[in-house]
């Protein structure tokens, strides 16, 4: 035990915020870390916490897939970190993800973790990539849900994200005549031309964006919706006959205390569309299959990996504030640990 300190630090959530997290949102608190641990318990250093838009939704307690976060409890998140006091089966050193909260080191039961191996020269932050949470979101919502076939126009909202990014990416492989992105200011556009590779991007705040998108995409077949409020609305205006959207979220409206009213919905029955929500986890039996068939993509250089890392446990909220201002492109994630800080 050693090596291990006496204290970490931890955020916990203090108050449910009414619109965007404020600094009274999480409370940072320095405690002890406990050095005796039961039979079935390890003791996770952590070096990678996940960053999710969804991390809003548990902030507010409203009925939803998950339970909110409690007001006290250390934030929930996923990481991946090292075993430094080991269990039945687990050593001390093995490398390990599950949900371990926002704090450096977290006590959890062996059964709620699972090995990672990481092949040489590998990353660990490439457990949040294509076979993590978003790459599973994307290849449901394009494939399953979306039904895209090869020569519809797909159209990505939140395309430069860490969900949108892998989506505009299937697309692609899934053999979409035309793939849209949309997305935030020239530098993410640049980035869906040249990493996504995507045939037409758009950024939402120029101000011409609508008139170009109507005269360049024509009409759109499958949309992946990230976003919501009014790109949707303007995008169920845009729908061909037989149109599916494909409701992945609506990040521009997790912040807001008032829902954004959706005009173009009639859009839906004249043109014999469907609009369907789903969460990721619904495809939980098929995930064996879809993280091969992704794992295989991202070695063969088709999916995009970019990560927005941000460094430190001091700085997980202004990290989660990244998504929601767009300060990220692909996926966010924190390296915790100073162990951490040689992974990529
Ligand atoms: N259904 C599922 O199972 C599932 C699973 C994972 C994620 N999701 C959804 O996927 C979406 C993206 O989540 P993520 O975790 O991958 O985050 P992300 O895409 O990496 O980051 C969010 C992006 O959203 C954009 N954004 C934020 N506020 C916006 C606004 N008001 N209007 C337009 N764009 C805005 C920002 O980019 P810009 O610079 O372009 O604005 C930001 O980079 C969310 O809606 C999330 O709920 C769904």
């Amino acid at each position: 035990m050693s090596n291990i300190p006496n204290e970490q630090t931890r955020w916990v959530l203090a108050e449910r915020p009414v619109a965007e997290p404020t600094d009274a949102t999480f409370r940072k608190e320095t405690v002890p870390i406990p050095h005796s641990l039961a039979d079935d318990e390890v003791l996770v250093r952590v070096d990678i916490t996940s960053l999710e838009a969804a991390m809003r939704g548990w902030l507010t307690d409203f009925r939803s897939y998950r339970a909110p976060v409690q007001i006290g409890e250390v934030m929930r998140s996923a990481g991946v970190g090292e075993v430094v006091k080991g269990g039945k089966t687990l050593k001390v050193g093995d490398l390990v993800s599950g949900g371990f909260g926002w704090q450096e080191y977290a006590v959890v039961k062996e059964s709620a973790v699972q090995k990672v191996d990481i092949p040489p020269g590998g990353s660990p932050i490439d457990e949040f990539g294509a076979t993590g949470t978003n790459g599973l979101a994307a290849y449901f919502g394009i494939t399953t849900v979306g039904q895209l076939k090869p020569g519809e126009t797909l159209v990505v909202s939140g395309a430069a994200g860490a969900t949108g990014s892998f989506a505009a990416a299937i697309g692609k492989i899934k053999g979409a005549g035309k793939v849209v992105g949309i997305a935030g200011g020239p530098d993410k556009v640049k980035f869906l031309k040249e990493e996504v590779g995507v045939d037409l991007a758009y950024d939402y705040k120029s101000a011409d964006w609508k008139e170009k998108f109507i005269e360049e995409v024509g009409l759109v077949d499958v949309f992946f919706d990230n976003v919501g409020g009014e790109i949707l609305d303007f995008v169920l205006s845009r729908i061909r006959r037989f149109a599916r959207i494909v409701e992945s979220g609506a990040i521009s409206t997790y912040n807001t205390s008032e829902p954004y009213g959706i005009k173009n919905y009639p859009q839906l029955t004249k043109f014999s569309a469907t609009l369907q929500g789903y969460i990721f986890l619904d495809y939980a039996s098929e995930f064996p299959a879809a993280k091969k068939e992704l794992a295989q993509w991202a070695a063969e250089g088709k999916l995009p990996r970019k990560f927005h890392i941000v460094d430190g446990v001091d700085a997980l909220p202004k990290a989660l504030g990244d998504i929601f201002s767009g300060a990220n492109t692909g996926k966010t994630v924190v390296r915790v640990s100073k162990e951490a800080l040689r992974f990529n």
